[in-house]
């Protein structure tokens, strides 16, 4: 019998190099598949791999016309063009890069009736046909999207109090000031991120090293979101050397 351990975890040197190999994966993925449906995370940990992306499409003159993609999240209240939306953050980082159609790029709209648009995206998501690939961060506290650690998680696209070091984290967005952070957000729910075909996480650096030993080898609970990712049969975990600091080996595991 042949045991697959899910979440796989790959360690990388630094971020750069991690970022190019998740890249190439993508940039494959896109070649094979034109008409991939991508899920998409923003904050710091991914602007790498959205940088190797754009030069991969450049070199191998990708064609991203086909291509649909959904983000995981988005500030409550925030229009879709305003500056510190995530919204622009993909247009900035990723969308201005790749010949993908506005129409195919699907988000989260901060202004909308927040119950009517989490139902919108949820069939957006269904009518899409689901997502075959996730890309996630993860926060300090691991949250994936936003949902934040509690005595409960949603399983769908939902409306959502964002904690006060994800306001902190998030606050270089908004000049530096963590209290003008949104207080609220949109976010995809864990059952909708987990019925991705297949999830990617990305993290980096000292301050993940918990998060990130909790998600792999933590039990399940609402207290680390991420710890769900243990359920699903398809999650690589791509990591620095220093957010790998607290795993331990392989070889050491029952
Ligand atoms: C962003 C998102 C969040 C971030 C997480 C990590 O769309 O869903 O879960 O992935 O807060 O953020 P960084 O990468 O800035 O550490």
């Amino acid at each position: 019998m042949t045991f697959v351990r899910s979440p796989r975890v790959t360690v990388f040197p630094d971020s750069r190099r991690a970022a190019v190999v998740v890249a190439a994966r993508l940039a494959n993925a896109v070649q094979s598949n034109p008409a991939l449906v991508l899920g998409l995370a923003t904050g710091r940990t991914p602007v790498a791999l959205y940088e190797e992306l754009a030069r991969a499409t450049a070199a191998r003159r990708l064609d991203w016309s086909r291509v649909t993609t959904f983000n995981l999240d988005e500030f409550l209240g925030l229009p879709p063009e305003h500056p510190a939306s995530y919204r622009q953050f993909m247009e900035q980082h990723l969308f201005r890069h790749v010949n993908i159609r506005a129409e195919n790029v699907n988000f989260l709209v901060g202004t909308a009736d927040p119950a009517e648009e989490c139902r919108r995206y949820e069939q957006a998501i269904a009518a899409a046909g689901g997502i075959d690939i996730q890309i996630l961060g993860i926060g300090t506290n691991g949250h994936i999207g936003f949902n934040e650690p509690g005595p409960a998680l949603q399983s769908r696209t939902h409306r959502v109090s964002l904690r006060p070091e994800t306001r902190r984290s998030n606050a270089e967005l908004f000049a530096g000031d963590a209290d003008k952070v949104p207080a609220e957000a949109l976010s995809m729910g864990m059952a909708t991120i987990l019925q991705a075909r297949s999830v990617i996480l990305l993290a980096n650096g000292e301050s993940k090293a918990e998060c990130i030993e909790r998600t792999v080898h933590g039990p399940l609970t609402t207290q680390l979101p991420a710890s769900f990712l243990q359920l699903h049969h398809d999650v690589d975990v791509i990591l620095d050397e220093a957010a790998a600091a607290r795993l331990q080996p392989l070889s050491a595991l029952p």
